[in-house]
C-alpha cells in the first residue's frame, strides 16, 4: 500500500503540529509527503503532475490545519483543479475509484469543544463531512479522521505522542464499508 500525504499549510515553517506530523511521515516506508504550499508558492498548480502522483498511490491523506472549519485555501483550489471532470468523476473519471481517502487535521479548539454541546457544536467527523462526500463522489473509501487538538497550548511532549499516534492510526485504520446510496422517496 503506497500512501500519499498531501500537506496544506500556508506557513509550515512556523507550524508546530503539521510540521512535526509531516516530518514523521517522511520517515515511514512506502509514504510520500507532498507539501503543496512549498511547491506552489505562485498558486499555479500543475494538475497533470498532481494527478500522476495520485495515480501512483493507493491511500491519500489530506493533512492540514482546520481553517474556519474547512481547509486552507490552496487545498480548496487543489480540489477544484485536480479533481477534474473526466478524470475524478464523469465519463472516464475513475482514477480515484477504490483508493482510500482520509484526513489528518489540527485544531486550536480542544477535543471537548468538538463534541455535541461543545462550543464548536459539532464533532470533527461532522465538520469534515464535505471530505467524506468528496471521497464518496470520486468512488474512494473514506477513512475515519485523525485530529490533534488544542494547538495553542499543546506541549512538545504531547506533539511527540501525537506523532506516534499518527503512525499508529495510519497503520491500523480501516475504511468502513458503506451500503451505497439510499434514496427515500416518500
Ligand atoms: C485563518 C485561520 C482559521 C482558523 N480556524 C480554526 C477553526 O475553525 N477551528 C479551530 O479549531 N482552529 C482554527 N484555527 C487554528 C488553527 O487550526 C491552528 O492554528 C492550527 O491547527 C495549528 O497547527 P500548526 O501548529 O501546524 O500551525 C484557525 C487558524 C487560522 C490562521
Amino acid at each position: 500500500m503506497k500512501t500519499l500525504i498531501i500537506v496544506a499549510h500556508p506557513d509550515l515553517q512556523n507550524s508546530r503540529i503539521n510540521r512535526a506530523l509531516a516530518d514523521t511521515m517522511r520517515e515511514q516506508p512506502d509514504t510520500t509527503v507532498h507539501v503543496l504550499d512549498e511547491l506552489y508558492q505562485d498558486k499555479s498548480i500543475d494538475v497533470t503532475h498532481e494527478q500522476g502522483l495520485l495515480e501512483r498511490h493507493d491511500r491519500i491523506i489530506f493533512q492540514y490545519p482546520l481553517y474556519w472549519y474547512s481547509t486552507p485555501p490552496l487545498l480548496k483550489q487543489w480540489f477544484d483543479e485536480v479533481l477534474a471532470y473526466g478524470w475524478a468523476f464523469g465519463p472516464g473519471g475513475e482514477h480515484l475509484k477504490g483508493k482510500e481517502i482520509g484526513i489528518a487535521i489540527s485544531t486550536a479548539g480542544t477535543a471537548a469543544s468538538y463534541q455535541p454541546g461543545g462550543y464548536n457544536l459539532f464533532t470533527i467527523r461532522d465538520i469534515a463531512k464535505p471530505m467524506e462526500a468528496l471521497a464518496n463522489y470520486v468512488g474512494a473509501h473514506y477513512l475515519p479522521p485523525f485530529a490533534i487538538h488544542n494547538a495553542n497550548y499543546i506541549t512538545d511532549e504531547q506533539i511527540a505522542i501525537s506523532q506516534e499516534a499518527y503512525v499508529d492510526h495510519l497503520r491500523s485504520v480501516k475504511h468502513v464499508q458503506t451500503s451505497g446510496l439510499v434514496t427515500i422517496n416518500k
